[in-house]
């Protein structure tokens, strides 16, 4: 094995962890980074097991397990899960807990489980049960979704930035100000949820912030189309209607897709998470095009170096290095590699070979260059964030992908030995 394959198997076996909680629960997963995210991440680990279903499948099965080991009675899982030590206590006033004994926060992450998990079923014949076994629990966390978070439409609601997965977005810069994260500001706005025990439904009622998030409601119709795929056959309507949802309330007139703040109303910011949808199967093929041929293939916008960037550069909150200090300002501008495995199915579905073994090739790139960083500048490739960070492994699963294509082809190859599909 050499070149990727190689750098993303160490970097995630050193990152891998398990044990059992004091009261015995197995669990193992893969730290996001070892010093500044040793927690199970919702969202990382789905993303990090598409990374293991490429290098070890049964690595990706117990990261995926983990995630339900956790899940709680009322079918909630949590965006972050201490499975090793409870929150320290300097930080428990930031975190969404109720207290500092909690195993898990009471907020979310983009509910990607069901997708995540069929992808590694569908690299898991060793383990034939494996697929079934995770209908339950998606079902379960699904009915909780739709319990405690969706809106008559079906589409869903977040109380908190975070839970979009893109913390700092300036898309919420507008309705959050003061408290948009990881402002000062923001411990008041998770006091306030706090008093609220983190009820969706309470933050609406009293009028606070809240917003329907194309990310997250991206990943919504992405776990049905996946609990379809583990076997559920009425999911397959439920993320169509999804998707039919998102064109009617979010899309824009410019073709792009915008969150909705308090009030229902559109904060047309132009981040990559407006460009999540082109991952649902059901998205129409008229709205993906636009989307790729006025937005995504724009050199003044996404289609920059390295792309894809978290936000449009011709945003102006758009910055392409490191932004805040000692809080990081994440998602206004690096290139970040959560962002392809949304943006490359859609590339593919639509017919745009050449531009996905492109987005392929440049983020590969960034990752023999650069090593596995948290995210890049977009122009020079620099690596930024984070060193040793799981998530950019996942770049092994996006050359399966376009079957290694722009490693052996003109598409800005990956050092000459084809490194990556090892
Ligand atoms: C940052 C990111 C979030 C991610 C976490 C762990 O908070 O904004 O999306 O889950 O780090 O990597």
């Amino acid at each position: 094995m050499t070149g990727l394959r190689q750098i993303a198997r160490e970097v995630l076996e050193a990152n891998w962890c398990e044990g059992a909680t004091v009261d015995g629960v197995p669990y193992a997963y893969t730290r996001p980074s070892r010093e500044r995210y040793p927690e199970q991440f919702f969202w990382d680990s789905c993303l990090i097991a598409l990374a293991w279903s490429r290098l070890d499948p049964a690595r990706a099965r117990a990261e995926l397990r983990s995630l339900v080991a956790a899940q709680r009675p009322d079918g909630h899982i949590g965006h972050t899960i201490f499975w090793r030590a409870p929150v320290r206590l300097s930080r428990t006033p930031g975190y969404n807990v109720m207290r500092r004994s909690d195993r898990a926060t009471w907020t979310i992450q983009p509910p990607l489980l069901a997708w995540a998990w069929a992808e590694v079923a569908d690299r898991s014949p060793d383990d034939p049960g494996f697929r079934e076994e995770g209908i339950a629990p998606a079902l379960a966390l699904h009915r909780w979704l739709e319990r405690e978070r969706a809106d008559d439409d079906g589409l869903l609601g977040i109380l908190q930035p975070d839970e979009s997965g893109l913390d700092a977005t300036p898309a919420y810069d507008a309705p959050l100000g003061r408290r948009a994260h990881p402002r000062p500001g923001f411990l008041r706005l998770v006091r306030a949820n706090r008093r609220r025990r983190f009820s969706y439904r309470r933050a609406v009622a009293e009028g606070d912030f809240h917003a329907t998030d194309v990310l997250v409601n991206s990943a919504w119709s992405m776990a049905w189309s996946g609990l379809a795929r583990l076997g559920h056959a009425p999911a397959r309507d439920r993320a169509r209607q999804v998707a039919d949802a998102m064109v009617a309330r979010l899309l824009h007139d410019d073709g792009l897709m915008y969150s909705r703040g308090p009030g229902g109303r559109p904060l047309p910011v132009a981040t990559w998470a407006s460009l999540a949808p082109l991952a649902m199967d059901d998205l129409p093929d008229e709205v993906g095009h636009r989307m790729v041929r006025d937005h995504l293939l724009d050199p003044a916008r996404f289609w920059l170096p390295y792309p894809i960037p978290s936000t449009s550069a011709a945003e102006p909150a758009f910055r392409p290095g490191a932004q805040g200090w000692p809080a990081p300002r994440y998602w206004r501008g690096p290139t970040w590699l959560f962002t392809p495995s949304f943006v490359l199915p859609g590339l593919l579905r639509l017919g745009y070979r050449d531009e996905a073994a492109h987005l392929v090739g440049r983020s590969c790139r960034l990752v023999a260059d650069q090593g596995l960083r948290e995210y890049y500048d977009p122009y020079t490739g620099a690596g930024l964030g984070a060193r040793r960070f799981s998530v950019s492994a996942v770049v092994v699963d996006l050359a399966e992908r376009v079957g290694g294509g722009p490693l052996h082809s003109g598409h800005d190859s990956i050092p000459p030995s084809g490194e990556v599909t090892g």
